[in-house]
């Protein structure tokens, strides 16, 4: 006679449990996330938990626990036998932002180790292996070995994230992405954490944004999600800090996959726009003090060459030609300005959504990218700007989907006669 095993909790007990407010016990949250992660419970009752939790929240240590649930559904990595100190970085996305690229190679010039296990683009953020993709020959995919080899060797590694850490949260993350359930500080903390931790990186910085191009657009919503991740990575013994960083305004002058890589080698070479290089240098103190170095010269490193020749290595290292010409869009659309006047807005998010349709992301998981679709602007706020001068110009190999980003992008500036106010990119640091 076969027997089944008798499940300790009632996934509707816990449903109700949330749905009134109440809170899950630690072996209620151990139980629930084992048990949904080898599929007794299911998406439609996982579902209608995770709708509670966006409703009624969660305590901190529902929180932890939860996070720490989520990384023993699945394998951990160490990278206590490198001999160097590991630091990650995290940003919870926005519209241009390509930090990564510069900023790992940068920090693994001071001989720390960089462990980037990154992801690709869903909707408008554009994701960081779509961007080295467009590197003719470089690889995501690495095994757990050839990673640290090269982070001993070379010190920054950018690839793609195993399906085996947190598999719960993949699966979680799914669902939540389509039932409206994704932007909930305790299940986003919970999730980014959950990965970041199960990496087993010693400290990590976190660049937590808000406004138009982030998916938390307010200020203090986004302070509350990066002291709640700051607090997981603490108790879990990983130093960690935050920046709030304002994503109102797209980062840099390029959006899109091919033109963010050739972005991100001006900042190398010691050029790039004064945003893409003051976040990257911040950031870079940040990782670099939690490393032991508070007193790194990394703008030295910008500027002589050694950030540049730490990326080629880097690049090189996961079959990347860093000498092959970048892809190049075979069709361009130019928009011009209006008026003239000082440009004072330009909102990141119909920006990101118009890079987007012109093929820089996808719409499905399984969708391609164009390497050299995007955006290009060719002023920011606080600029003066004559009428007829180009303002952006659109990159895409099918003209057909110029019509979409331009709707897209629509009324997302506006030409005035005042320079706008200038507000700090860092606005905040939580630690
Ligand atoms: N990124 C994640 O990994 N998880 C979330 O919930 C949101 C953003």
């Amino acid at each position: 006679m076969s027997t089944t095993a008798v499940e300790p909790f009632d996934t509707v007990d816990l449903i109700r449990t949330k749905r009134s407010k109440g809170s899950l016990s630690t072996v209620e949250i151990d139980w629930l996330i084992d048990a949904y992660t080898r599929g007794y419970v299911g998406d439609e009752q996982m579902a209608a938990l995770t709708m509670a939790i966006f409703l009624n929240g969660m305590e901190r240590r529902e929180i932890r626990d939860l996070t720490l649930a989520m990384i023993a559904s699945g394998e951990t990595m160490s990278f206590s036998t490198l001999g160097k100190t590991t630091v990650d970085k995290h940003s919870t996305g926005g519209v241009g932002d390509k930090i990564t690229l510069p900023l790992a190679p940068l920090v693994a010039s001071f001989g720390v180790a960089v462990p980037q296990l990154s992801g690709r683009g869903l909707g408008h953020t554009g994701g960081t292996l779509d961007k080295l993709e467009s590197i003719p020959g470089w690889q995501a995919s690495l095994s757990n070995s050839r990673m640290h080899e090269i982070l001993s060797e070379v010190g920054a590694v950018i690839c793609a994230a195993g399906s085996g850490l947190a598999p719960a949260d993949g699966k979680l993350y799914a669902l939540r992405d389509i039932t409206g359930t994704v932007e909930c500080i305790p299940l986003i903390a919970s999730s980014i954490m959950s990965k970041k931790i199960a990496e087993g990186t010693a400290a990590l910085v976190l660049d937590v944004k808000f406004g138009s191009g982030a998916f938390i657009k307010d200020i203090d919503e986004s302070r509350r999600l990066a002291q709640t991740m700051v607090d997981l990575g603490k108790d879990a013994g990983v130093a960690t800090t935050a920046l709030l960083t304002d994503m109102s305004v797209p980062l840099g002058l390029t959006i899109g996959n091919a033109l963010e890589v050739r972005e991100s080698i001006e900042t190398l070479s010691g050029g790039g726009p004064a945003d893409i290089r003051e976040l990257t240098v911040a950031l870079a103190r940040e990782m670099l003090t939690l490393a032991g170095q508070p007193d790194a010269d990394v703008e030295a490193a910008l500027d002589d060459g050694r950030a540049l020749a730490s990326w080629r290595r880097m690049i090189e290292a996961q079959g990347g030609d860093a000498d092959a010409p970048l892809p190049t869009a075979r069709e361009t659309h130019v928009v011009t300005a209006e008026s003239s006047g000082y440009l004072v807005r330009q909102e990141a998010l119909p920006f990101g959504i118009a890079a987007w349709r012109l093929g820089a992301g996808r719409a499905r998981k399984q969708d391609p990218v164009q390497a050299a679709a995007g955006i290009e602007l060719h002023a920011k706020p606080g600029d003066r700007v004559v009428a007829g001068q180009p303002l952006f110009t659109l990159h895409t190999d099918e003209p057909a989907r110029f019509d979409r980003a331009l709707e897209a992008v629509g009324g997302a500036w506006t030409i005035g006669d005042e320079a706008p106010a200038r507000t700090p990119l860092v606005a905040e640091k939580i630690s």
